[in-house]
């Protein structure tokens, strides 16, 4: 039933939680991980970055050290499983580019965390899981 799992993850604990129920269902039914980071879109910096003393190259590269740490992170922790887990870093919006890898990938379930790194913890959803789960092409698992 679920061959192809898609985890997002930002290094925050619920997203942790949900790679650890991503993973349990994967050897449930024997299917594919990916756990997946957006880095986020800094396009709009090259402008702006002309007129401010921010180096465009160093806060891009700070991004993806960030993000591939996450996701080696990830990786480690599941490392003695017999399970196909991948990883996968893009940059962008994080709930554009996790619903486009979910319908471009052809994955069965999406797994993420409710919340994430944001310092605001008024609401039960975080934008991101928020708008995955309204707009994703299959299955959303929300984790606690
Ligand atoms: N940049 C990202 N890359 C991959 N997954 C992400 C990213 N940001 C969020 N997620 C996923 O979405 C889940 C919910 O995070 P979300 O960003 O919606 O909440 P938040 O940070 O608390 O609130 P907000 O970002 O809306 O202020 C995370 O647990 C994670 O699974
Ligand atoms: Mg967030």
């Amino acid at each position: 039933m679920f061959k192809k799992i898609l985890v997002p993850l930002d290094g925050s604990p619920p997203a942790t939680a949900a790679a650890k129920h991503g993973i349990q269902i994967a050897a449930k039914f024997d299917a594919e991980v990916i756990f997946f980071h957006v880095c986020p879109n800094l396009n709009f910096m090259n402008e702006f970055s002309i007129h401010a003393a921010i180096d465009y190259t160093q806060l891009k590269e700070e991004f993806t050290l960030q993000g591939e740490k996450i996701l080696a992170n990830a990786l480690l922790k599941y490392a003695d499983t017999d399970l196909t887990i991948h990883k996968k870093l893009v940059w962008g919006y994080p709930s554009e580019e996790i619903i486009r890898e979910a319908k471009e990938g052809g994955y069965d379930l999406i797994v993420t965390g409710s919340r994430g790194l944001s310092a605001i913890k008024g609401y039960l959803m975080g934008s991101v899981s928020n708008r995955v789960t309204k707009h994703a092409p299959c299955p959303v698992l929300v984790v606690r």
